[in-house]
């Protein structure tokens, strides 16, 4: 899906992504360990930009995925990216994934920002009833800012995924719209 007119909040534009943005810095975000240490892009290797920018472009296509890129107001610079879907429209449901790839920005609330905004989006204009998110246990940045968010801690899956060495527990966590009785 494409984004005609970019979101805004109070320091981010949430906009689109085009092919420039899949620069040698979004590249190395996604294989910085530190950085992909909770997400499951660890297990794939991206060879290049031009892999990017052909992600890039399917996503862009797909009539089920919003990405966006979140971009700071005050520089104009590309921090990070965040994806609502797969939008599954039966249930007006999605599942909303973020990436702050900066390190520096991490801890200053744009990953709430970001979130807090792109499921505003989803419920009033996409018109979703819920969203839903998971993260590992052991990413407390992640569980924070989906709480933050709005996010209620909804399940708990033990033994789900493998994380260094051992198996851990994914958390899920949902945002309902406000009066799930109204059908979908
Ligand atoms: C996890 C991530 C999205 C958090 O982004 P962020 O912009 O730093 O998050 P926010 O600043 O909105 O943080 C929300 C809260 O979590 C806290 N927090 C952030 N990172 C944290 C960490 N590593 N450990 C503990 N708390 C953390 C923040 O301080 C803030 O709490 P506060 O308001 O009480 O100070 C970011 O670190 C990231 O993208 N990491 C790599 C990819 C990833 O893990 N994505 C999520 C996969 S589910």
């Amino acid at each position: 899906m494409i984004l005609a007119k970019a979101l805004e909040t109070p320091r981010l534009i949430l906009r689109t992504l085009h092919a420039d943005d899949a620069t040698d810095t979004y590249l190395s975000w996604l294989r910085d360990p530190e950085i992909n240490r909770y997400l499951e892009i660890r297990f794939s290797e991206v060879k290049d930009v031009q892999e990017l920018v052909a992600f890039i472009k399917s996503v862009n296509e797909s009539p089920v995925n919003l990405m966006l890129g979140i971009v700071t107001k005050k520089d104009g610079r590309h921090i990070g990216n965040i994806k609502l879907g797969p939008i599954v429209a039966p249930h007006s449901r999605a599942t909303v994934g973020f990436l702050i790839g900066d390190k520096a920005s991490w801890g200053q609330g744009y990953a709430t920002e970001a979130i807090t905004e792109t499921c505003r989006y989803g419920m009033q204009d996409l018109g979703l009833a819920k969203v839903t998110a998971g993260c590992y246990e052991t990413n407390p940045g992640s569980a924070k800012a989906l709480l933050k968010s709005g996010f209620a801690h909804e399940a708990t899956i033990p033994s789900d995924v493998a994380f260094e060495g051992r198996r851990i527990a994914s958390l899920i966590f949902g945002l309902n719209r406000e009066d799930p009785e109204q059908g979908n």
